[in-house]
């Protein structure tokens, strides 16, 4: 067997939720004569989303949505089993583009998008494939951002999902999933010992909070930057020190960016920091690091180990960045753990399943996921963990209806 079939297997095999919903699928082919168009991290459980689709009856074509997160492996047994795929590990912007308008000149009537990109295209320069769209599904927290100003531009022309934003998603694969997951990608690429070290969460949205959280617990001492009062005082009331970037930046030893805003960490900062620190990202595009302008301070850059380019700085010292500014997870590891993109792929196949059957109904704006879905994809994990949880007694339903 092929190791991307073994990959896919082992993913498959701890991804419950979605055999359960493939087995639904397999029966009723609800996506019978459709064409799905999928731009996600295409790596083993993305591939298995992609089969379930396939399963479903739908002409599946995908490609990956960022340069470093395709894993050639596994788009080679996707493409073994029919499945269009286009693009590969390490492609440049040109290449990038090109796999979304071939995924697109398939005419696909649903889309399972993450970041906007493949959305955004469609609006912009493939307009006349609208008209055979009936929504897509948006992954990720930038994605919804991007999505949201489209909205506000009247410019968005299909119903959006807003898979990210189901409960089942965001507090689980945003926060757990990039917490464990993010951390990952640092250990395995730089093989460093994390406790005792400053560790600088910039940003403490729920993708910050996880990897606050995880760091703490693997002995960090972790420091956390914000903009926005609330979440900082929240930072700091969850046990995190709160400090500025511009004070944060000359202690820490490694960064790890989760804002979705660009140039978190900027020259200002990188000329402050201590000798060989450590620069990493976590969010959805590599623009957090300002490395156009840590390239123009610097004098020499080199590969010093496998996703670790140092750059030497005029006056000597050495600023590490993992996975070229990219998500770390991806680009240095395999994405989040299987279980958890069990639940946020069993959210993104029903909410297609939804968008499939109620797209004529829906207004061309951004919707929430409907609260039946997140509810039966949080009882279908809690079934296949055999954990029992109680219901409210008649005494009690009418107790909550009091005033
Ligand atoms: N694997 C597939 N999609 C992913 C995502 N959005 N984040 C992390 N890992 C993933």
């Amino acid at each position: 067997m092929s190791s991307g079939q073994l990959k896919i297997n082992w993913a498959k095999s701890h991804m419950p939720i979605l055999k359960t919903i493939e087995d639904s699928f397999l029966s009723e082919k609800p996506f019978s004569g459709l064409k799905v168009g999928i731009t996600l991290h295409l790596e083993a459980k993305t591939a298995y989303l992609a089969q379930v689709f396939k399963s479903g009856g739908a002409e599946v074509a995908i490609c990956g949505s960022n340069p470093l997160s395709t894993q050639d492996d596994v788009r080679q047994s996707l493409k073994d089993e029919g499945i269009y795929v286009y693009g590969h590990w390490g492609v440049n912007p040109e290449e990038f583009k090109n796999s979304l308008n071939r995924v697109l000149d398939h005419q696909p009537h649903l889309i399972i998008d993450d970041g906007g990109d493949l959305t955004f295209l469609l609006h912009r320069e493939r307009e006349s494939l609208l008209v055979n769209v009936l929504g897509s599904c948006e992954e990720t927290t930038t994605g919804i951002r991007r999505i949201k100003a489209l909205e506000n531009n009247r410019e968005l022309r299909i119903p959006v999902i807003a898979v990210n934003d189901a409960l089942c998603k965001h507090l689980f694969d945003n926060r757990y999933g990039t917490g464990q997951s993010s951390w990952d990608g640092i250990l395995r690429t730089t093989n460093i010992n994390i406790a005792g070290k400053k560790v600088v969460v910039v940003g403490y949205g729920w993708v910050g909070k996880g990897i606050a959280l995880r760091g703490k617990g693997l002995g960090a001492k972790v420091i956390v930057t914000e903009i926005d009062c609330v979440k900082a005082l929240e930072a700091y009331m969850d046990g995190f020190e709160v400090l500025s970037m511009s004070e944060a930046a000359r202690i820490g030893d490694i960064f790890i960016t989760a804002t979705g805003n660009i140039n978190v960490i900027d020259r200002n900062h990188f000329e402050v920091m201590k000798d060989n620190a450590i620069l990493c990202n976590a969010g959805h595009f590599d623009v957090e690091i300002n490395m156009v302008s840590l390239k123009e301070i610097s004098k020499e850059r080199k590969e010093v180990r496998k996703n670790i380019t140092q750059y030497i700085l005029k006056n000597g010292q050495r600023i590490n960045v993992l996975g070229e500014g990219r998500l770390v997870n991806l680009a240095c590891a395999d994405g989040h753990p299987i279980e958890i993109m069990d639940l946020s792929f069993a959210i993104q196949s029903l909410s297609a399943l939804y968008l499939l059957r109620n797209s004529s109904n829906l207004e061309k704006i951004l919707h929430p996921v409907p609260e039946e879905i997140d509810n039966k994809v949080a009882s279908l994990a809690l079934k296949t963990m055999n954990i029992q949880i109680d219901t409210l007694s008649e005494e009690q339903i009418e107790y909550l209806k009091k005033a």
